[in-house]
């Protein structure tokens, strides 16, 4: 007996450095990729490999079962060493929770940082929410959601993008970060690829990561060609950082793409009703295409963590597994207060249209004479501009800023390489004052 666990040991070590060597080949492999612009995942070799391990386990009379196992494990280790760790969900959200940690102690800061917009929520929502809770719904629901939330998610969309939604092809989440999380991890497996153009939400990137997928950037929507072999595309409209609005022919190229393969197009609808100029819906230019919708911007609901997304009936039918996993459902009180929200959009959005044009107008004049260079956005709630400062490291500054001035702003290397850049909330309750310290802050910054 002794002597058999003696040996089991020592195979069992012997396994351990046969796995440290595998590593150090595949990491090997894995810069070799970088270098000539592999993708990580190769389904060619993969495939001959579990031939070659599935023969072998026969030979070896070893149940096809566990070996599978082992090997998906092997696989699925192998695309984690070769993939970026992701930053998180940005820097953005490291400066934010510093400026929680500085009020905490009787400090003011201001935030330009965070995507809060100075906007409460429409009124029938409070009510709504009340009575919801009175009337006792506070139980346990279906992961698809409420009636009443998908029907009233259902109209607006079909209002604001021109389309046909029926409540069916809706299905309530707790916020649209979640809801993007829920259709990669849906549809998508480890070491596929994801495509995105820069700047991008960091969250992105920080999703892609933490589910093995590849991330595959592109610096202007004349690069689509590049995105050849992804399994989806993640869009946003307009978009967080720079306010960009795609065009439709834009959205076609990238359509001409994603088409040769059936890639899914995941359009972040989460600035869509807070757009200058015409947008046009992705969904309308691409049939496989996702929307992910949120509360949070345009209906100042941001700490309801509600959202929804919009795609056909089995789509849903798939997220809405994935969401009776993971969380259960949404509460239903709080699908009745975005339903009372969604139900008053007709009246409710232009007047935040017009707030939000109004603060556009302010940022530009607070601006006026700091070292930045930056164009109009055509929608979002968000500034991108070029600090025209020798050496400026947008990192260095943000923290630095926050430290010494007690203002927030998000450095721009989260969205890319963007180091000389800063994005700033311009739509946030603290711009009057937090833009003229900014701009201070900016003149007499020394790096
Ligand atoms: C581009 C983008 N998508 C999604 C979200 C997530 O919003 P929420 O999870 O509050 O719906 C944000 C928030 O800042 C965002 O900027």
């Amino acid at each position: 007996m002794e002597d058999l666990r003696a040996r089991v040991r020592e195979v069992t070590l012997r396994l351990v450095e046969l796995y440290a060597e595998r590593m150090s080949l595949i990491r090997q492999i894995a810069e070799l990729k970088r270098e000539r612009g592999l993708p990580v995942k190769d389904e060619a070799v993969e495939t001959k490999l579990w031939d070659e391990v599935s023969a072998k386990c026969k030979e070896r009379g070893l149940d096809q079962l566990d070996c599978r196992r082992i090997f998906s494990f092997l696989i699925s280790s192998s695309i984690r060493a070769q993939i970026p760790e992701g930053g998180g969900a940005g820097p953005h959200v490291e400066v934010f929770r510093r400026a929680k940690e500085i009020e905490r102690s009787g400090t003011k800061v201001y935030h330009l940082e965070v995507g809060e917009p100075p906007w409460s929520f429409p009124p029938a929502v409070f009510d709504s929410l009340v009575e919801a809770i009175k009337r006792g719904e506070t139980r346990y629901s279906t992961p698809t959601g409420t009636f009443r939330f998908r029907e009233a998610a259902s109209e607006w969309l079909s209002r604001r993008d021109g389309i046909d939604a029926n409540p069916e092809e809706v299905i309530p989440t707790p916020g649209s970060k979640y809801a993007i999380f829920s259709i990669l991890s849906t549809f998508l497996r480890p070491g596929d690829r994801v495509g995105v153009l820069l700047p991008a939400w960091p969250a992105y990137r920080g999703m892609a990561s933490h589910l093995s997928l590849e991330m595959i950037e592109i610096d202007s929507t004349e690069e689509v060609e590049k995105l050849e072999g992804v399994r989806a595309f993640i869009l946003c409209s307009p978009n967080n950082p720079d306010g960009k609005v795609w065009s439709k022919k834009e959205l076609e190229s990238l359509a001409e793409v994603l088409r040769e393969t059936g890639a899914l197009l995941i359009s972040d609808d989460a600035y869509a009703e807070l757009s200058f100029s015409e947008r046009v819906p992705p969904s309308r230019v691409y049939e496989n295409t996702i929307s992910v919708n949120t509360l949070s911007k345009a209906f100042g609901m941001t700490g309801f963590r509600l959202g929804y997304v919009h795609g056909n009936e089995e789509k849903v039918k798939k997220l809405a597994k994935f969401i009776g996993l993971t969380i259960t459902n949404v509460p239903e009180f709080i699908q009745e207060a975005g339903a009372s929200a969604l139900e008053s959009a007709g009246d409710w959005i232009p007047r935040v249209m017009e707030h939000l044009i109004s603060y556009l107008d302010l940022a530009m004049r607070k601006l006026e004479g700091a070292p930045l260079k930056m164009n109009r956005p055509d929608g979002a709630l968000y500034l991108f501009p070029r600090v025209e400062l020798d050496d400026f490291d947008s990192m260095y500054f943000a923290f630095r800023l926050l430290e010494d001035k007690k203002i927030a702003v998000a450095p721009g290397s989260g969205f890319g390489p963007y180091k000389d850049r800063l994005r700033i909330t311009y739509a946030s309750p603290d711009a009057d004052k937090g833009l003229r310290l900014l701009r201070e802050a900016l003149q007499s910054w020394k790096s």
